[in-house]
């Protein structure tokens, strides 16, 4: 038996249970798209080609996949799973092996299609509770494949069956072209279905193999919003397990939510409705408070995040502490033992050991050294309408409240700034800078009546 495998994922239906505009295939789940899951999961079985079906709105899926190495073939007038097949099987290598994957099914796991492999030719299926919907598998005295009946073509006896179809076949391209060509539209929908396939071939001396999967979850087809958001909720208890048995504490894992890869140590604390995007790599004894949201970030050993707070592309060295409610957007470096308050905002932005913004904050574009206080209500003005440009602060300075600091200036080391500065051009080292208009009182002034 060849050891080639080429992939086909049909993805060409309308979706119309949807109720979108954009492709079913391409709405999100747990961080990526429905197809980005069965492509990620078809290539662990490493096949020599892998063929995508396309038909109604295909160039959103095409612009979506551009980098993939994927052999598109549209299906023009898409006339039910077997047609889309038919159209795709001129592009197979012949003598290999052809698995076929729905496109809208993505909790598959490829430890159960590796399976497939092993025989000539064969399909998934699983034993469910409520059958209603799927194709049922329905099998002779001795346990063979005889046919999968749809539910809309299904006698009331065949629909107790429990044991449902996939949509997951796998065949050897030569036998899988003579069945195909025997396929016809007769049944309810009027469509030419991949799933007469098996009965074709049962007649013809070629029984298919069932690979049952041990989770019935992971079989799960998504034909409509409530599908979706059940595939995710699955997705969601496996990524929140998969943490948890790393070390990781959550008070409530129903309610966080991983879209992306998360990287973890041990004793990590997550509380509750946080969500992790992104690329993110936690170290060892970091906590994250409720409501947070981390994108992409690196967070050092020890960072201590307070609820509600929002973290872009942020590296944090570690032993600091972010939050309540700050928002460290892309380019933030946060040193050790630094603190960044509530209502603080930073965007390219270094702050480095033991200095503190503790509150009602905005730096950006800004370098700064160690040992600063930043005090409340300072503004690094670095945007005059067209560019943008730096402030540096360099070690042991004090930012007195309320102070604006014009970009491109520079606060030199040791200098104080007076509360309700603007500050223009750069301060001196070690001095005291301010610009304050003098305070007066007018004599004898009368409130207006
Ligand atoms: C299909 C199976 C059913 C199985 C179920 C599992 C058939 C006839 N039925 O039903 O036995 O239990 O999947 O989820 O195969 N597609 C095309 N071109 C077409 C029609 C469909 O590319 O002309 C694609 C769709 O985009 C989708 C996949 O094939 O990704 C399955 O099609 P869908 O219409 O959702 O089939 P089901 O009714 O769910
Ligand atoms: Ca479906």
């Amino acid at each position: 038996m060849s050891d080639k495998l080429n992939i086909i994922i049909l993805a060409a239906g309308k979706g119309t249970r949807m109720k979108s505009k954009k492709l079913k295939v391409l709405h999100p789940l747990a961080g990526a798209t429905i197809i980005d899951h069965i492509l990620q999961t078809s290539q662990q079985l490493s096949p020599q080609k892998t063929i995508m079906v396309y038909g109604h709105q295909g160039q959103q899926l095409k612009s979506h996949l551009n980098h993939e190495n994927i052999q598109w073939v549209e299906q023009i007038n898409p006339q039910g799973t077997g047609h889309a097949v038919k159209v795709a099987m001129p592009y197979v290598d012949i003598d290999a092996k052809v698995l076929v994957l729905v496109g809208d099914a993505p909790l598959i796991k490829a430890t159960d299609l590796k399976k497939l492999l092993k025989y000539s030719c064969a399909l998934i299926t699983a034993q469910v509770q409520n059958p209603f919907g799927y194709g049922r598998i329905i099998k002779n005295t001795e346990g063979l494949v005889e046919a999968i009946i749809e539910e809309k073509d299904a006698t009331q006896s065949q629909k107790q069956v429990k044991e449902i179809n996939s949509g997951i076949i796998m065949a050897e391209a030569k036998n899988l072209n003579k069945w195909l060509a025997q396929i016809n539209t007769n049944n309810a929908q009027g469509e030419l279905y991949l799933t007469d396939v098996p009965a074709i071939a049962h007649a013809d001396g070629h029984s298919f193999n069932t690979v049952q999967v041990s989770d019935s979850n992971s079989i799960k087809g998504i034909n409509d919003r409530v599908q979706l958001a059940q595939c995710e909720t699955i997705m969601q208890v496996e990524l929140t397990k998969q943490l948890m048995i790393q070390g990781v504490h959550m008070s409530d894992p129903s309610t966080i939510h991983i879209r992306g890869k998360v990287d973890c140590g041990q004793d990590i604390s997550i509380d509750v409705g946080v969500i992790l995007e992104g690329n993110n790599k936690i170290a060892d004894n970091v906590s994250i408070g409720a409501y947070c949201i981390i994108k992409n970030c690196t967070l050092g050993k020890g960072t201590r995040i307070a609820a509600h707070s929002m973290l872009e592309d942020v590296i944090t060295q570690g032993d600091c502490d972010i939050g309540p409610y700050a928002r460290l957007r892309p380019g933030t470096i946060i040193g050790t033992k630094a603190k960044v308050g509530n209502f603080v905002e930073t965007k390219k932005t270094t702050i480095g050991y033991n200095s503190k913004a503790s509150h009602l904050t905005y730096l950006g574009d800004c370098e700064i050294g160690d040992n600063v206080n930043i005090g409340a209500g300072t503004i690094t003005c670095n945007y005059d309408g067209v560019n943008k440009f730096k402030t540096i602060i360099e070690d042991d300075v004090f930012i007195g409240s309320d102070s604006q600091l014009i970009a491109p200036v520079t606060v030199k080391k040791g200098a104080t700034i007076g509360a309700g500065t603007t500050l223009s051009k750069d301060a001196e080292a070690g001095q005291l800078t301010l610009s304050r208009a003098p305070q007066k009182t007018i004599k004898g002034w009368k409130k207006p009546q």
